[in-house]
């Protein structure tokens, strides 16, 4: 390709000159690349389930019966505030701005969310076993997502996104399985009762 051949003597140029440091240079040719920007996509992706799951998770909060479930959920909501903030400097590492990008699974799911609060009777277990099940849906898509993530961080060599992108995957796995404790201990055994 013609072009990108006179980008790259451009480049090299520009370095021979003294005009543009090698640091500016790898970073251009970074960003150029499609890995990146397919990494830069999923991280605007998951900038946006973040910030629309810490609104949320408000609601299930407001929503749920049980103290323990209401812990849980305001637990996962300063947690979410610290996944915001990480992936804040991840954008910064690999030198790009914090934008979010319309996510529909996640509008998806935290619509299906709003409608077992709807579909439930204010008070009961039900209400918390049905609220257990969406908050673990919003946990695996975000597995998914941070996993996928990390694993692209690594195979780029962004070392320190990778480190706190696999922090928060942690994170969010740790939640899941509260969450399923919570349930097989409790709730769903009091949801069973109910009439
Ligand atoms: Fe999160």
């Amino acid at each position: 390709m013609p072009n990108k051949i006179l980008e790259t003597n451009n480049s090299v140029s520009a370095i021979q000159k003294g005009t543009a440091d090698k640091t500016t240079v790898d970073k251009n040719e970074m960003k150029k690349a499609p890995l990146h920007k397919l990494f830069v996509s999923a991280l605007k992706d998951i900038y946006y389930a973040e910030n629309a799951i810490l609104e949320a998770l408000e609601k299930m909060q407001e929503a749920a019966t049980t103290e323990e479930l209401k812990e849980a959920f305001e637990d996962h909501h300063l947690q979410t505030q610290k996944h915001v903030k990480r992936l804040e400097k991840v954008f910064k590492l690999i030198d790009e701005k914090p934008e979010k990008k319309e996510c529909k699974a996640i509008k998806g799911i935290i619509e299906e969310g709003e409608e077992v609060i709807k579909s439930t009777e204010n008070g009961s277990a039900t209400r918390d076993a049905a609220l257990i099940i969406a908050a673990q849906k919003v946990e695996h898509y975000e597995i998914a997502a941070y996993g996928g993530l990390a694993q692209l961080a690594v195979t780029m060599g962004h070392d320190k996104a990778a480190d706190l992108l696999a922090r928060t995957l942690q994170e969010e796995e740790d939640t899941d399985s509260h969450l399923t404790d919570i349930a097989e201990t409790s709730i769903n055994f009091d949801a069973e009762q109910e009439d």
